[in-house]
């Protein structure tokens, strides 16, 4: 993908959208005088009780800086090194995050088979024939990624099935919710639908994707599990000094329902986007769109023209399949504007054949 500099919104990431202006103003409305620092201050306690009426008032809530961070904390709190963590194959902490779960356990990842982003039951099952074997690293948690990497949304039911069978065979279940706002919304459920409820014991909480600046946190709902949690993020080094500025940015997702006006509107944007896509011969949806991803097979020969204007990567090169994404400042017209392109682009190269 050629990254030029252009100042126009693109469909690479959610990553590439700015902040969300409520936060930014919670952050400026933050910066006033001296409050204590390292996660002792208002803002964070504030943060945190949020957090807690979302979730369920035993959760465990620290507030940390990166996803990827969250992920590998959360599973630090999990595994020992002798153990191993059952993964969608197209995970990130599998895929993207260059081992870093790996090198700061020292775990293994097993990856399970996810066609459309979704571990099973039975990809779990395959991996724990070795248990007790000294030979084999032990599987000891499950991790499932919701929304998943191909922008597909675990129902409550399905989480609730993978959590069941991950107890009943002492494995805890770990969720990285970089994209949960984003699942609740398509759901329609609350967020303890899928997490508390649904039987998971530690989540990845995911706000980067949807508007703030730098902001995740680390969620314990088995209170075990966050023993100790203080000192391992010290030395993960993800404790923050000026950590009002990461209570700001959730207090202001959580203050009028600002999370869920921004992941409802990324959404409905992917909804336009697809049935535009849709309609254009030439080009084919490969997965379900049910929250702010789109992924779809795109003639290869059009792609560098459209990246030039509207920055996005091609996911799969053999098959010329891009990923689009779309979030909280996504513009009606970007969609349209994209897909006349698109419609256009695939028009003039037939008409070359003619
Ligand atoms: C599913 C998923 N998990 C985790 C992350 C990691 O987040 P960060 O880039 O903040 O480390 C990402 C970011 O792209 C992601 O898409």
């Amino acid at each position: 993908m050629p990254h030029k500099h252009h100042s126009g919104r693109a469909f690479a990431s959610d990553n590439w959208a700015g902040v969300h202006p409520e936060v930014l103003s919670a952050m400026a409305a933050a910066n006033a005088g001296h409050v204590p620092s390292y996660g002792a201050d208002p803002y964070t306690r504030e943060a945190i009780e949020r957090i807690r009426a979302e979730l369920g008032e035993d959760a465990e809530v620290f507030l940390v800086f990166s996803g990827t961070a969250a992920n590998v904390l959360c599973l630090q709190s999990m595994v020992r090194s002798h153990q191993a963590v059952i993964c969608a194959e197209t995970a990130h902490v599998y895929t993207s995050e260059c081992g870093a779960a790996e090198k700061q356990i020292g775990c293994k990842l097993l990856t399970a088979p996810a066609p459309h982003g979704k571990i099973t039951v039975a990809g779990v099952r395959e991996h724990l024939r070795y248990i007790g074997n000294e030979h084999h690293a032990q599987p000891r948690a499950v991790s499932i990624t919701q929304a998943t990497e191909y922008g597909t949304v675990y129902t409550p039911h399905e989480i609730r099935e993978i959590a069941d069978f991950a107890h009943e065979n002492s494995l805890l279940l770990h969720m990285d919710g970089a994209r949960i706002f984003n699942a609740a919304v398509h759901l329609d459920v609350p967020l303890r639908a899928i997490t508390s409820d649904a039987g998971i014991d530690a989540l990845s909480f995911g706000g980067t994707k949807n508007g703030l600046m730098t902001g995740e946190a680390v969620i314990f709902f088995d209170q075990q599990l966050a023993q100790d949690f203080e000192f391992r993020r010290m030395q993960g080094m993800q404790l923050a000094s000026k950590m009002r500025f990461l209570g700001a940015q959730f207090i202001a997702l959580f203050t009028n329902a600002l999370w869920r006006r921004s992941a409802l509107h990324a959404n409905r944007m992917a909804q336009l986007l697809a049935t535009e896509l849709a309609g254009i011969p030439g080009v084919k949806l490969t997965q379900r769109v049910q929250a702010n991803e789109i992924f779809a097979i795109l003639p290869a020969e059009i792609v560098p023209s459209l990246q030039e204007r509207w920055p996005f990567h091609i996911w799969n090169d053999s098959t010329s399949e891009a990923r689009l994404i779309t979030s909280f400042d996504t513009e009606e017209a970007d969609v349209t504007d994209f897909a006349s392109k698109v419609r256009e682009a695939i028009g003039a190269g037939e008409k070359q054949w003619i």
